[in-house]
């Protein structure tokens, strides 16, 4: 049976491709840094900033999703000075870059990249560093794909979730569609698998929000009364923030629906 290779496969958006694979009973080889313990998988250990254990993890392999990152924003949930200035770029364009071309020499059929709605005119590093990786895998002599797709819910409630602390919380008065990685899993596997190939249909979420209303909602979810400071930024400053409606394809799941699935029980506790 062809085998599908998902780097980053431990973390959020790669853990829902790999039950979708599963579920779809493809064979599922996970390339991580701490591999885990699921028994339906294969895993191969080793590090993107490195190399090490890649040449070895691409053995047999047909189909690349590559879902890794390194993303300190993410990791910590909260924006600090140095991420205005930096981000480092050895996982999204080295390692990127590295294994293109192991993945050419393993004779991979088919490369699919995971990449961000709005790149091209976002500004923070991080954003520059994803946009450097893409353009590696667009140059490529593999046939690839790449999934753009809008900010994950999880990364909103961590960053969300570190406000918590502050009295009044001043928020862009901004319209975009987050989305859940369940519904950009399913979307991801789908054009892994459906024999086209260059730029694919982006995801969003399946409502425009306004982030001051989504803070309001998470606040509710999560029983917290701050005030709620609305800020204007112009179309410009707010796509340079990464903050766009996704025409694309839409996910399923509403943000109402994720706060309920993970804050029911927050409010009577509070
Ligand atoms: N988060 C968002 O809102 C968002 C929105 C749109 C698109 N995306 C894209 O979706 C993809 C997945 O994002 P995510 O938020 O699900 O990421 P995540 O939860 O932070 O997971 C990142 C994954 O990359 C792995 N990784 C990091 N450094 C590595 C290294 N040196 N070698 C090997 N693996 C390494 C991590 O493994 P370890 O546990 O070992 O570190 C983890 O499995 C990324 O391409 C991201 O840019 C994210």
């Amino acid at each position: 049976m062809a085998l599908t290779l998902v780097t980053g496969g431990t973390g959020h958006l790669g853990r829902d491709i790999v039950d979708r694979l599963v579920r779809d009973g493809h064979r599922v080889r996970v390339f991580a840094r701490s591999p885990g313990a699921r028994p339906d998988v294969e895993w191969a250990a080793g590090d993107l900033a490195t190399g090490a254990g890649l040449r070895e993890a691409l053995h047999d392999v047909d189909t690349v999703i590559n879902a890794a990152t390194y993303s300190p924003i993410a990791r910590r949930g909260g924006v600090r000075p140095v991420d205005l200035f930096r981000s480092p770029s050895a996982v999204d364009v080295e390692g990127t870059d590295r294994l293109l071309s192991l993945c050419r020499e393993a004779s991979v059929r088919h490369f699919l990249h995971v990449s961000i709605v709005g790149l091209d005119e976002a500004t923070l590093p991080y954003a520059r560093v994803k946009l450097a990786g893409e353009r590696l895998v667009r140059a490529s002599a593999l046939s690839w794909s790449v999934v753009r797709a809008m900010p994950f819910y999880y990364l909103l409630d961590r960053l969300l979730s570190g406000l918590a602390w502050l009295p009044v919380w001043p928020v862009p008065t901004v319209l975009f569609n987050p989305v859940d990685t369940s519904d950009v899993a399913d979307h991801v596997v789908k054009s892994a698998f459906d024999g086209m190939r260059g730029e694919r249909e982006e995801i969003g979420g399946p409502e425009d929000l306004d982030l001051v209303d989504l803070a309001r909602q998470y606040q509710d979810a999560r029983g917290l009364h701050r005030k709620i400071l609305p800020i204007n930024l112009s179309d410009a400053r707010a796509r340079g923030m990464g903050f766009v409606v996704s025409h694309g394809a839409r996910g399923q799941l509403s943000w109402t629906d994720w706060l309920q699935r993970n804050y029911s029980g927050a409010r009577s506790a509070a």
